[in-house]
């Protein structure tokens, strides 16, 4: 009976230490989280411009998504255009990382954007733009049943290119 008591305090004691394990675990994680957080570079956009920039990036998130279902059909030409039209140098949206955007001559809306945002960070969105544009050139040799490979290389440097500029800036 005393040895039952004894391997079961042992075993309670031992549940306590794993609860204790885990709870410190959960608490470093909150804190590398909450570090990688600050080590980004916070930009300060207006509210509404705010919602259309953040509408703009999941328009980029379809886009790729978008990208990867034609590649799946061995549709190299679709794949193109999709990155030309929604995320290369020919897509609305590359208009306020240019350089020629903050003079107004690409229209008042890309000027806009582009006042409110740092030139590294309109630099990090060019490379993006240019990438998606080098894609769309590899996507649209790839012939039906051909190699992918070249473009989906392309590709993973374009996300590479999102990646870059979300490791580097917050919106808040
Ligand atoms: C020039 C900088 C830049 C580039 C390039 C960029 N993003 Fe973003 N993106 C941001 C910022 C800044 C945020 C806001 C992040 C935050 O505040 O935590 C964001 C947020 C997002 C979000 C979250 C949207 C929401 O509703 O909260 C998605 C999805 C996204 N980006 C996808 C992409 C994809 C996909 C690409 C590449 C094709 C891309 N982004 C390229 C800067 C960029």
């Amino acid at each position: 009976m005393q040895r039952m008591f004894l391997a079961l305090a042992v075993a309670g004691l031992a549940l306590t230490g794993a609860a204790a394990i885990a709870e410190d675990q959960h608490d470093h994680m909150q804190m590398m989280s909450r570090m990688q957080k600050d080590a980004r570079i916070e930009v300060d956009i207006p509210g509404p411009m705010k919602a259309m920039m953040l509408s703009n990036m999941r328009g980029h998130q379809q886009a790729i998504a978008d990208i990867l279902t034609a590649l799946g059909k061995g549709d190299g030409e679709a794949a193109a255009k999709i990155a030309e039209t929604r995320l290369g140098m020919g897509s609305p949206g590359s208009a306020a990382c240019k350089p020629d955007a903050k003079s107004g001559e690409l229209g008042d809306m890309p000027k806009m954007m582009a006042s409110h945002m740092p030139d590294e960070m309109r630099a990090l969105g060019m490379n993006m733009h240019a990438q998606a544009s080098k894609f769309a050139e590899e996507a649209a040799k790839v012939k039906q049943g051909g190699d992918l490979r070249p473009a989906l290389a392309e590709l993973g440097q374009v996300v590479q290119a999102c990646n870059a500029c979300h490791a580097a800036y917050r919106l808040d």
